[in-house]
């Protein structure tokens, strides 16, 4: 038992910390390029709705619930509901799925810290879209420069792990998040006044379902887990703070909402600069982001200092969701290891780093290394793959069928604090009968297409 944070809005601001991130500007735009635009984009929507917010609610219950570290919560409320060991493998998973995470994560997050750097330093001023593009591919050729921001970046985040201060973190969010805003609105304020508006609208908001395939619904459904920091104790971890009689419901539904409208702002910042500029294709894949911007603010009045300003509010959204990705990890090793904070971090933040390097190397060196076993993939892309598409998605699908199903009704009742509220059932049979059925589904029949049709 650990004590306990002063109201529901310190647990928001942790909470839409570890959610706002890279997912929601660097990946989400990118995502969505490669997969067509509007049905994608539909289609996370409404995994963010049925599946995202009843599955994140049920997440933060159990870390309230059990009030340590996702593994130890586990076994606690494994336990307490008498059921098989076993469930506490829901932990397990989300520190495996959290150290795969950071690993490229930090590779990306490493990007922004570069572009901190090359923004201030002028390079972009009057930049056309192929010095944007040869800036960034120019970058991904030199895994010295690649491994040096790596590096910097895992060992910012390991700093903050080990002095454990993971709490203060939402002091942080809460500067971070008015002026992320700000400056994305900013950045949509270009794309108004230079870029094509309309064609990146229609790109983000019409429907064409023809070019919607199954892999691209479980690419959807996984980022809606990838974004809400869901599926791998991070929420759980955070939930184990939260005060007692806050409502779980209204709390989650914000963090939704704050983190989808970071998304949808990104993306509606970068679409039009990207239609305006033939040579940048909206399917450009991971580069989008590093690509586009610099385009828009080598060419506004202040864009250097404005961009610089802006990578360095995309690398601290970066450390903040990099922060819970271990911290699960850290904290199991804390408490039940019996490790000191600085050594445990030590440990987990390495083997991080560690296997970040292969991440790194998929851009040059290995960048034709797609073996079978990582189903063809590069080992960025197998790690991306893996967690987001694979390892969340089930770790929800057990949490929705743990709380959904196998936790009394007299506990949810208690935690949920709303026995006679309608809003309360209505949460209950979704978190049974659609999250875990939809998330089912749409995981058989991908996988069994990626695995059994090339
Ligand atoms: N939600 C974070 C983002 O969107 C990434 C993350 C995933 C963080 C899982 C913690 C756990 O960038």
């Amino acid at each position: 038992m650990h004590g306990v944070w002063g109201n529901r809005w310190t647990f928001i601001l942790a909470a839409t910390g570890s959610a706002v991130g890279l997912g929601n500007i660097w990946k989400f735009p990118y995502i969505t390029g490669e997969n067509g635009g509007g049905a994608f984009v539909l289609v996370y929507l409404v995994c963010i709705a049925l599946i995202g917010i009843p599955i994140m609610i049920a997440e933060v219950l159990l870390g309230r619930r059990g009030r340590m570290s996702p593994i130890n919560s586990m076994h606690f409320v494994t336990a307490e509901a008498n059921l098989n060991k076993a469930w506490t493998g829901i932990g397990w998973m989300g520190v495996l799925a959290g150290l795969f995470i950071m690993s490229f994560y930090s590779v990306v997050a490493g990007w922004a810290l570069h572009y901190v750097v090359t923004l201030a330093s002028g390079v972009f001023e009057g930049t056309t879209a192929e010095e944007a593009g040869k800036q960034f591919s120019d970058l991904l050729a030199n895994p010295t420069m690649l491994m040096l921001w790596h590096t910097l970046f895992a060992g910012m985040t390991a700093i903050i792990v080990a002095a454990g201060v993971t709490r203060g973190l939402a002091a942080v969010a809460k500067i971070l998040m008015p002026f992320l805003f700000l400056s994305l609105f900013i950045l949509l304020g270009y794309g108004v006044a230079k870029g094509d508006i309309a064609a990146g609208a229609d790109f983000l908001f019409a429907f064409r379902f023809d070019k919607l395939s199954a892999e691209a619904v479980l690419e959807a459904l996984g980022h809606a887990f990838f974004t809400l920091s869901l599926g791998m104790g991070a929420i759980m971890a955070y939930g184990a703070y939260m005060p007692a009689h806050a409502s779980l419901a209204k709390t989650v539904i914000t963090v939704g909402i704050l983190d989808t409208f970071v998304a949808l702002i990104a993306g509606m910042a970068i679409f039009p600069i990207v239609f305006a500029n033939p040579s940048i294709e909206p399917g450009a894949g991971p580069g989008l982001l590093f690509v586009s911007l610099p385009i828009a603010f080598g060419n506004m009045p202040g864009g250097l200092i404005f961009g610089t300003l802006f990578f360095v509010l995309v690398s601290v959204a970066a450390w903040s969701s990099a922060v819970s990705l271990i911290e699960p990890g850290v904290a199991w090793l804390v408490e039940s290891k019996k490790l000191n904070r600085l050594n445990a971090t030590f440990i987990f933040a390495g083997i991080a780093w560690l296997l970040g390097i292969s991440a790194l190397l998929s851009f040059n060196v290995l960048s034709d290394f797609t073996p079978l076993y990582l189903f063809n993939r590069t080992p960025f892309d197998f790690l991306d793959f893996i967690t987001a598409q694979i390892m969340l998605p089930l770790g929800g699908l057990f949490i929705a069928i743990f709380v959904g199903w196998l936790m009394s009704r007299k506990i949810l009742v208690k935690e949920m604090d709303a026995e006679t509220h309608p809003l309360f059932d209505i949460w209950l049979i979704i978190l049974r009968f659609v999250s875990p059925v939809l998330v089912a589904v749409v995981m058989i029949f991908a996988l069994y297409k990626i695995l059994f049709s090339s």
